[in-house]
């Protein structure tokens, strides 16, 4: 049965490029998953974009004195071009600032307002006598009230989680003036009434027991009870900014909707976007009505309580929008496989100290699938995890060169050289051949199965303990030894190996795509495995933007075992991977902490 597959993915703050943190936290565990439902013949819709609003791009405008709206722009074009080059298939990564997004944010405010889930409240609020306004809340720093972390920020805190107002903080002060004299003020603002939805969100995690991750569930159950037993009433939807998302009452004109509030909206309103920009506007109903449809959304540990407590809370507040049939409700998040960070040679990831790596930096230096490979392996599933260059050249170089890349090579080229350019024909397969190749057909229900329950570090390994289960056949069988002495049991050989690299090249497709599609060339197909990633342009009432789209229209992959047929013709094979010098190791550690230029990005 084909199942509605939504995958959401994180919106970046469009402030700066994209690191590897991004893309283990989020993006390329978001892509294998989608890329694998697409195999299977499912529906998936993966929508993701810009986060355009919010203080960290508005105190990198500041920073470099020009507006938002440029920042967000530059990087935005940086994003789409970055997730094209490494292959993240969004159906739609568009960005906050459209007015698709606008006006659906605003509705959903509306929507709650009118079913009482929003009260007015007065707030106290640090207010800036230096900068005459009440300060946002990125540009307050101080100590978590709850975990006593020093450097705790007015949104959040980093080392443990959890929401803060600015003036939950102990000493408080302007992170870019500590002289700076900060007064509490009032102001009045709406509010996310929690205690409405605190007992229903109760019910809903604990029938997601089973399937969620332990440490989301218990994080999230732990922060709704601590709100309970505080007695946290709401969290503010509404901030004393200019830039951002309108509040849609009058007098309000200058507050704006809360950036996390109308980003986490995002989900939904692109997915609203890709069905009008389709032609069919209903589209996206399929994902968001349908009770059977399932929303994974992918982000970084430090997004859980918007996307387990704020938005859940969102959509059982507004239970529907555009319908009046009380059977339609949008759908809560059916898993949220957050994942933990992903540190660079032992150390936390720092923008100001560029204690970083930056995507379109190595895109420039490696293969895409060498990247994707090496985050795969080390995805920081279930502790956080270190990205080292030491372990992207031994692992790029023993295991995706040496075992994957040497068996392709070896055993295409064989055949293409040995067997006049084509699959062999083979008389009987002999039992072990049998068993090689029903081992490499039942990998596909166990990788299937570990990767629908988002276990793609073990679903990797799993296929490549069949690399090595192969490349061990294949040096024991000898091929290039029995051809003079015994040709059937070469021929026999060879077409055996030949079939289960064509499995593997499906049972790898979803981390590998890019290779994949060039062994699928090689063994003598025709077609593209996936659909096509472009860079498109929409316009809309007063603006138009540009968005990342994937076309499926020319995909013919399935994850469905091979059934190679003898006599096919081959293609001479290329090396499918670069092997890496180790030089490499110390000149990458030498850019770390470095300064660092910003340069074009090429296609
Ligand atoms: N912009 C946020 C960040 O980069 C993530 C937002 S996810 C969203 O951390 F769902 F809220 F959009
Ligand atoms: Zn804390």
């Amino acid at each position: 049965m084909t199942k509605y597959i939504n995958v959401s993915v994180a919106w970046p703050y469009s402030n700066g490029d994209l690191h590897v943190g991004h893309l283990a936290g989020a993006y390329i565990p978001a892509d294998i998953f989608a890329r694998y439902h697409r195999l299977k013949g499912n529906q998936v819709l993966m929508v993701s974009g810009s986060d355009s609003h919010g203080t960290p791009i508005s105190v990198e405008a500041d920073k470099r004195g020009i507006s938002p709206r440029s920042v967000f722009e530059h990087y935005h074009r940086r994003f789409l071009l970055t997730q094209q080059k490494i292959g993240i298939s969004y159906d739609l990564f568009t960005h906050t600032d459209t007015e698709n997004h606008h006006q659906i944010a605003q509705d959903i405010f509306s929507k709650l307002l009118a079913q009482g889930y929003l009260y007015k409240d007065k707030q106290q609020l640090l207010y800036s006598e230096r900068e005459k306004r009440f300060l946002p809340d990125r540009y307050v720093e101080g100590k978590c009230y709850i975990c006593g972390y020093e450097g705790a920020r007015g949104d959040q805190c980093d080392n443990c989680g959890n929401l803060m107002d600015a003036t939950q903080l102990i000493n408080p002060h302007n992170r870019f003036d500590p002289t700076d004299k900060l007064i509490v003020r009032e102001s009045e603002h709406y509010f996310l009434d929690l205690t409405k939805v605190s007992g229903k969100l109760v019910d809903y995690l604990e029938n997601n027991r089973d399937r969620w991750r332990p440490s989301v569930l218990n994080f999230t159950l732990n922060m709704i009870k601590q709100g309970v037993e505080e007695g946290l009433r709401g969290r503010a939807y509404t901030r004393d900014l200019d830039w951002g998302v309108s509040v849609p009452l009058t007098g309000w004109e200058g507050k704006r909707i809360y950036v996390w509030f109308e980003a986490v909206n995002g989900y939904f309103t692109a997915s609203v976007e890709w069905a009008k920009n389709q032609g069919d506007p209903d589209a996206w109903k399929q994902w968001w009505y349908n009770p059977a449809a399932e929303t994974y959304y992918f982000i970084g540990k430090d997004n859980i309580p918007f996307h387990t407590q704020i938005w859940p809370a969102q959509l059982i507040g507004i239970e529907q929008l555009y319908e009046d049939d009380p059977a339609k409700r949008l759908n809560l998040p059916y898993d949220v496989p957050a994942n933990q960070f992903m540190n660079i040679e032992g150390k936390q990831f720092s923008k100001s100290r560029n204690w970083a790596i930056w995507v379109p930096d190595i895109l420039e230096r490696y293969q895409a699938d060498a990247i994707r490979y090496y985050v795969t392996a080390t995805l920081p599933e279930t502790s956080d995890s270190d990205f080292t260059w030491d372990g992207f050249l031994s692992r790029v170089n023993n295991e995706l060169v040496a075992a994957w890349g040497n068996l392709v090579n070896r055993i295409v080229g064989f055949a293409y050289k040995r067997f006049e350019g084509a699959v062999p024909h083979y008389d009987a397969l002999s039992p072990a051949d049998q068993a090689l190749i029903t081992q490499s057909e039942t990998a596909f229900d166990t990788i299937g199965d570990l990767l629908e329950r988002v276990r793609l570090r073990d679903a990797l390994t799993e296929a490549m303990n069949l690399v090595r289960e192969s490349n061990a056949y294949l040096s024991e069988r000898e091929p290039w030894k029995t051809i003079k002495t015994d040709p059937a049991e070469a021929a026999r050989t060879v077409y055996t190996v030949l079939r289960v690299i064509d499995n593997l090249k499906i049972l790898l497709a979803p981390f590998l795509p890019f290779s994949a599609q060039k062994l699928h060339e090689y063994l003598g197909y025709d077609g593209q495995l996936f659909g096509e990633q472009r860079i498109v342009e929409y316009q809309e009432a007063t603006r138009s933007h540009e968005a990342l789209i994937y076309d499926p229209t020319h995909a013919i992959g399935r994850w469905e075992k091979s059934a190679l047929p003898p006599g096919q013709k081959l293609r001479e094979p290329q090396p499918l991977y670069v092997k890496l010098e180790p030089e490499i190791v110390a000149q990458e550690r030498g850019y770390l902490g470095a300064e660092r230029d910003e340069h074009p990005i090429e296609i």
